[in-house]
């Protein structure tokens, strides 16, 4: 279990990076981290490895104190943290294995022992027919799996992971995050990952926080963070594409939170209730199970409270929105009672 209490950081000069940040990841949880750029996401993921410690608060990894750590007992702690980066920046006159065998090397490990540790964590990332490629030789997703592999080398029961995907493609991202998820699964281990892309936190968090400032402005499951419609974190994880509305259309938003009718269901009934509405945009997803969506409605203006009105007697929240807030992203104040 991950836990920071009250934790701060100022930086030297003067920079105050984190203000009093709490967190909790529980154990075998994919925590995700998001948070505009200078948010404090980096000097978040270094406090968590105590390479540079928090100036205030506590970071307990295990129940250790990572802050108030030294010695034996703060490099016991730091070899249950693996460390991924986006870029990878291994050993190129290594082969992948040499690369993989590299942490253990330095940590005493005897050659038969990291032998089979190589052997066995080339298996888990699938790379056990490229274990003699140089770097060169290998993709940039092939790159990224050694990584992982070489962060869990010493067995962690942590993975700090900043930006792991930012560099790879679709594809490649999407093969990255399933093997993420199949070594929680498979070795029960806690991951941390920063990330800026919001399809990352949808595609395989558990829960996320938004750091704002270096303040968590919002943290919880994904399912309860997306439920919260009207935050700016929901809106970005749930983001309706941008469509050219006219200044006279009445715009009526409805979101799906899996708990309700889902989309077809909302669909039908507007059909059985013959009612004049368009449908501008739309975004649904699946996340643990759940529907999860926004539809927007262009509506004409006498229209729009029937629309209203039958959206939220079948249990689905809506609100009027005016065609140049629905363009800016935010909500009028109407409606807003739902
Ligand atoms: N080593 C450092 N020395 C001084 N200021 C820093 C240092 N590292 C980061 N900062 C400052 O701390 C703030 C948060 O930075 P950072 O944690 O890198 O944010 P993020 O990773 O979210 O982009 C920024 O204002 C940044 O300029
Ligand atoms: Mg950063």
């Amino acid at each position: 279990m991950i836990e920071l209490r009250g934790v701060g950081k100022v930086h030297p000069g003067g920079v105050t990076a984190l203000d009093g940040v709490d967190l909790t990841v529980a154990d075998g949880e994919i925590h995700g981290i998001v948070g505009r750029s200078g948010a404090g996401k980096s000097t978040l993921i270094r406090c968590l490895t105590g390479l540079d410690p928090a100036t205030s608060g506590t970071v307990r990894i295990d129940g250790v104190d990572i802050s108030s750590a030294s010695g034996a007992a703060l490099a016991k702690a730091r070899r249950s943290i693996g460390m991924v980066f986006q870029h990878v920046n291994l050993l190129d006159s290594r082969t992948a294995e040499q690369n993989i065998a590299h942490p253990l090397e330095i940590a005493g490990v005897p050659a038969a022992e990291r032998r089979r540790r190589v052997d066995e964590l080339l298996g888990i990332v699938g790379l056990t027919d490229r274990r003699g490629n140089y770097p060169s030789q290998l993709s940039g997703g092939q790159k990224q799996r050694v990584g992982i592999a070489r962060a869990l080398a010493a067995e962690p029961r942590v993975l700090l992971c900043d930006e792991p995907t930012s560099a790879l493609d679709s594809a490649t991202t999407r093969q990255i995050l399933d093997l993420v998820r199949t070594l929680r699964d498979r070795l029960g281990i806690t991951v941390v990952i920063i990330t800026h892309e919001m399809s990352v936190v949808r595609e395989i968090c558990d829960s996320v926080s938004l750091l704002d400032s270096g303040r968590v402005a919002r943290s919880g499951t994904l399912l309860d963070v997306v439920r919260d419609e009207s935050t700016p974190l929901a809106k970005e994880l749930i983001a309706l594409p941008p469509v050219a509305l006219d200044d006279e259309a009445t715009v009526v938003e409805a979101f799906l939170t899996g708990t309700g009718p889902d989309a077809g269901a909302v669909f039908a009934l507007l059909g059985r209730e013959g009612i004049a509405a368009e449908i501008a945009a739309g975004t649904i997803e699946t996340l643990h199970g759940a529907q999860v969506g926004r539809l927007r409605f262009s509506t004409p203006a006498a229209e729009a409270d029937r629309l209203l009105a039958v959206l939220r007697g079948a249990g689905v929240r809506a609100e009027l929105t005016t065609a140049g807030a629905a363009r800016r992203g935010d909500l009028a104040d109407e409606g807003s009672d739902a």
